[in-house]
């Protein structure tokens, strides 16, 4: 598609999300407008730090002359589960990296030297080459075959001056492969960042059967791993409480007003600061510990508020905000139920196999899953 295509495209698309914006009251409007803004903001933790590291890294790497020596630098990924935040993290920081944004060339011709694909699912070596080649604007034919799809790939990087590929859910790719297609991919992966003439550097996120992957000798020298770990961990109640208080305070610009006393246990004076503990680790067991997750969860219920024009958030929104996410029977609510850390939290990002695979998976080799960092055998 042409710029002149997509510029067109944007024009109609915004004609007709205006259309409606001009049909909805101004009441609506605004609060539909605060609500998008509480979902623009971005929150850093210390990943980010390794994140924006690493990414640098990256960038710094295309200057050093090509070599047949593994490096460290070639491949950044991001691995955590579903919901932990990678992609939006992926988006913040490629965005923040002077290098990384659109210019004009000497030629007049605008170069976007980072492209984002996706590896659908299901996932082959040849789809995946050819989800590239759609990114870079082009239409392959249908009978291309895997290598020629790769080769085209790897010669249009260089066409279009892309020197970073960002490949969301990656683990796609692999999840199904068979050792030979596994081997294509990590194959595929190590030339594409070796090519003689041109730099290319990968930019990969996926669920932790990607991590797994890159374990592989073929790869284990030319990545970085960033874990997106969960924060469910005894410890992180106090990152919980500040990532409620800055969604609900700082960027809503509202009041929390909680009233836990259904939390407290026998007749003794309820202590407000343990009641607060319960709340948090009912949320944290709510989306199973997962960042990106948690965030949702507080937004949903500032929304409710929204919605019911009040300018406090209390429990209720975040016991509805459950219910409509996990679609859970009453009884079945993280927020209300007494045997609330025996429920499953069923959170609409919830993807329970992410682990599953990989467990499985090492088990029939009999081994024990791998941890982050874990040198390859
Ligand atoms: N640092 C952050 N600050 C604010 N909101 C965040 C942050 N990270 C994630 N979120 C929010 O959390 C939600 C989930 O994040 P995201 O989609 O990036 O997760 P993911 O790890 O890519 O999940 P999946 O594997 O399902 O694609 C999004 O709605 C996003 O807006
Ligand atoms: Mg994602």
């Amino acid at each position: 598609m042409t710029d002149f295509e997509k510029d067109h495209e944007a024009r109609r698309s915004q004609a007709a999300i205006d259309r409606v914006r001009s049909l909805v009251g101004d009441d609506r409007l605004a609060v539909a407008d605060r609500i998008s803004q509480l979902y623009n903001k971005y929150i850093p933790l210390d990943r980010d730090e390794l994140l924006r590291e690493a990414l640098m890294g990256l960038v710094a790497s295309v200057t050093t002359p090509i070599t047949g020596k593994p490096d460290k630098r070639r491949i950044v990924a991001v691995c955590g589960r579903s919901g932990a935040g990678k992609t939006t993290a992926i988006m913040k920081h490629v965005r923040n990296l002077k290098a990384m944004a659109s210019y004009v060339d000497e030629d007049g011709v605008t170069i976007h030297p980072v492209i984002f694909m996706e590896a659908g699912s299901p996932c082959t070596p040849r789809l995946l080459a050819i989800a590239g080649l759609e990114a870079l604007g082009h239409t392959p034919p249908d009978t291309i075959r895997e290598n020629e799809a790769w080769l085209l790939f790897r010669r249009l990087l260089k066409v279009h001056k892309v020197m970073w590929v960002v490949i969301d859910e990656a683990q796609n790719a692999i999840e199904t492969a068979n050792v030979r297609q596994a081997t294509v991919i990590g194959d595929a992966f190590k030339s594409l960042t070796q090519m003689p003439d041109w730099p290319v550097r990968l930019i990969l996120a996926g669920v932790p059967p990607l991590a797994s992957f890159l374990a592989r000798k073929q790869l284990y020298n030319r990545r970085t791993v960033i874990p997106f770990d969960t924060v469910n961990a005894d410890g992180s109640m106090d990152l919980i409480d500040s990532i409620l208080e800055t969604v609900v305070i700082e960027h809503a610009g509202m009041e929390l007003c909680l009233n836990l006393d259904g939390y407290a246990s026998g007749d003794e004076e309820p202590d407000p600061r343990k009641l607060k503990e319960v709340f948090l680790r009912r949320m944290a067991h709510a989306c199973d510990g997962e960042f990106g997750s948690i965030v949702q969860m507080i937004r949903g219920a500032v929304e409710a508020a929204i919605l019911d024009s009040r300018e406090h958030v209390t429990l209720d929104d975040f016991i509805k905000t459950y219910a409509s996410f996990s679609g859970c029977r009453s009884s079945k609510n993280v927020f209300t139920a007494t045997n609330w850390e025996e429920l499953e939290p069923s959170v609409a990002l919830l993807r329970d196999d992410d682990r599953a695979w990989e467990e499985s998976r090492l088990k029939s080799k009999g081994k024990n899953a791998t941890k982050y960092g874990v040198r390859p055998q």
